[in-house]
């Protein structure tokens, strides 16, 4: 079956290739899926904080909540004087605590979202003026390259809020291991990470009544037209959410109400009534799951800290170089 068909290439300025290639091959693909990256843009950065505020999606609350309590802890088993790497810092809403207890000597905030990262990085170092903060636009996922200035200072990599949870396991097990080896010998790791749980409780965190994370879905769409010229009826898709046994993950889909007919830079696309586009996965991990995919990725946990319900779990890693067998 014929997917798409070009019948006018748009010379489009500023448009990032990447995200072109991505739309373009994952609309045609089967089953279609678009990179959740792809959702962060100014608008959808903005979308996603306002969705951390939502008394329905718990992951915010409770990490921050677990960092509070764990902090003395953390500083204690990380001692001070590293420089701290923030993976997808977004909004930074979390770092202070960090910053303010383990003594760092820099923090290099990663973020895809150029425009958000100046932002928050400009209101942390109204926080903490006398520390140096080194802002790098990148998709961590793909390499990035950290600032000379912090050569020779011990590492600790902070990757807050489930956001490994996006990659599925093979690519999550990469890009571990890629931090690790970016990171170097001795240094550590904070993530966060999701835990199993029931659905009553996954489904409402994905799917506000208030539709914040509907908008957050669908602005894909709107980022679509707007930076590849894109004709998608945005009002033709709805907000779609399931869980995903098999693969225990949350999924976002945006879903066609009824056959629709766009382009998108030349190309011809059309889908059927029914039909999804799949936007995000969100991977939930069991505590032994968790550990397994740290030291697949090249880290040892050495400390955990949960809430009571065990919703949500922060750990924390070291380095581990390659060894072989046993
Ligand atoms: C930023 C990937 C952690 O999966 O919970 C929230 C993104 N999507 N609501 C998550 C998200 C819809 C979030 N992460």
């Amino acid at each position: 079956m014929l997917r798409c068909q070009n019948n006018r290439q748009l010379h489009l300025q500023d448009v990032d290739p990447a995200f072109r290639d991505d739309v373009l091959q994952g609309l045609s693909a089967e089953p279609r899926a678009v990179p959740a990256r792809w959702l962060y843009d100014a608008r959808g950065s903005e979308l996603f904080e306002a969705i951390t505020a939502l008394p329905e999606y718990y992951p915010t609350r409770i990490e921050r909540s677990i960092l509070s309590s764990a902090i003395g802890e953390i500083a204690a088993l990380t001692g001070p004087n590293r420089a701290v790497i923030e993976f997808g810092s977004g909004s930074s809403a979390k770092t202070p605590i960090l910053l303010s207890q383990v003594s760092p000597v820099a923090y290099v905030p990663i973020d895809i979202s150029g425009e958000f990262l100046r932002d928050s990085a400009a209101v942390l170092s109204d926080k903490f003026p006398k520390l140096p903060i080194y802002p790098v636009i990148a998709d961590f996922t793909r390499g990035f390259a950290l600032p000379d200035a912090i050569n020779g200072a011990p590492r600790l990599g902070f990757f807050p809020g489930s956001t490994i949870g996006n990659l599925v396991v093979p690519a999550a097990v990469d890009l571990l291991r890629l931090i690790s080896t970016s990171l170097g010998a001795g240094s550590m790791l904070l993530i966060g990470i999701d835990r199993v749980k029931e659905q009553e409780i996954l489904l409402p965190a994905y799917n506000d009544p208030n539709g914040v994370t509907a908008a957050f879905n669908l602005n894909l769409l709107h980022r679509i037209n707007r930076e590849l010229g894109g004709s998608l009826p945005v009002e033709d898709f709805r907000h779609l959410v399931r869980w995903n046994d098999a693969e225990a993950r949350i999924e976002m889909h945006l879903e066609a109400r009824q056959d629709v007919q766009f382009e998108i830079d030349g190309w011809a696309f059309s889908i059927a009534k029914g039909e999804t586009i799949h936007t995000e996965n969100s991977l939930k991990y069991g505590l032994r799951d968790a550990f397994v995919l740290l030291r697949a990725g090249g880290w040892t946990p050495i400390a955990e800290w949960a809430d009571q319900d065990e919703f949500f779990s922060l750990i924390l890693a070291k380095q581990e170089p390659a060894l072989s067998a046993p």
